[in-house]
């Protein structure tokens, strides 16, 4: 009975083979105890769609031993429940009471599944949704769910969960703003609206779809407007975030630069805490 009190479980089963430390999951400044110790950081990237987040996050990630987290899964984990259900997006109690009753999981990729370019593997109240929430009907249900502030509150409570420890890469539109106001390091990554819906249109085709390269820019068009002007947490770049154009840019350029930034922030964070200690 208790159980059914409970706010929504969506948990993020982020597996220790990361190699999280427990130590990282307190609060900062009880990860500064050793001075000699490299901190870990929590490293937010925003974006539109298309801007590359996903790339660049599971790269810097990899490159650094840290975890990656897409939060975009999580609304798109529910857009995709919410049309199994045929629930119109319209129809914001309803979503919400949808969000409290679902429990999505995202775990790393395995090694195949890594090389595939899967990004997180999603799972939605145990089904492996990793694929089925990459269509563009799938997107534009996230994009209109993610304008609902009782939806956002739930998947945004677990998000910082999630990354509480550091030693985190998480992307989407409001980790800079919203989820993690205090990371240490935080990237706004854009890319010309031509460059990005080409992107898009060229994974369309490898996946043997058949979108015309109009829809997608309509699609991304649409959804770009609508993340940007939603009332709750849209995109925007946080005051502090470093802004990153990648149009001309291929993804281990902007990762090695996005490390570069890192390694300087971690070097910046061990000497303030060796003089705090
Ligand atoms: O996550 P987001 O929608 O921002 O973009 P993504 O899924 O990381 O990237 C969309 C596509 O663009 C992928 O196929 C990437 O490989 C490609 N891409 C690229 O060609 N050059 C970049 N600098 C970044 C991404
Ligand atoms: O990969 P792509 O950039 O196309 O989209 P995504 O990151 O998978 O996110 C899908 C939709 O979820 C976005 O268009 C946003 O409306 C929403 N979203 C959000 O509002 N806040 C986030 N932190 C992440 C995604």
């Amino acid at each position: 009975m208790a159980q059914a009190l409970l706010p929504v479980r969506f948990c993020l089963a982020l597996v220790a083979k990361m190699q999280w430390k427990s130590t990282w999951r307190k609060k900062r400044t009880a990860r500064s105890d050793r001075a000699t110790q490299m901190l870990k950081l929590t490293i937010a990237i925003d974006g539109p769609a298309g801007s590359g987040k996903s790339s660049l996050a599971k790269r810097v990630a990899l490159l650094l031993g840290y975890l990656y987290l897409d939060s975009g899964a999580m609304y798109r984990a529910l857009a995709l429940k919410a049309l199994r259900k045929q629930i119109s997006f319209d129809d914001f109690v309803a979503l919400d009471k949808l969000a409290r009753a679902t429990h999505i999981e995202l775990q790393p990729p395995t090694s195949a599944q890594e090389a595939a370019g899967s990004k997180n593997c999603v799972f939605l109240d145990g089904e492996e949704v990793t694929q089925a929430i990459r269509t563009p009907e799938v997107a534009q249900g996230a994009s209109r769910l993610a304008t609902i502030a009782g939806v956002r509150e739930i998947l945004v409570a677990e998000q910082q969960r999630a990354g509480a420890g550091g030693g985190v890469v998480m992307e989407g539109r409001d980790i800079g703003t919203v989820v993690f106001p205090l990371a240490d390091l935080k990237i706004f990554l854009e890319a010309s609206p031509e460059v990005r819906a080409d992107r898009r249109w060229k994974e369309h085709q490898e996946k043997g779809e058949t979108m015309t390269l109009a829809q997608v820019v309509e699609e991304v068009h649409e959804r770009d407007r609508r993340d940007r002007e939603r009332k709750v947490s849209p995109l925007v770049r946080a005051s502090d975030a470093v802004l990153v154009d990648n149009t001309a840019m291929d993804v281990e350029q902007t990762a090695r630069l996005v490390v570069m930034l890192a390694r300087e922030r971690e070097r910046e964070l061990s000497k303030a805490a060796a003089r705090e200690a």
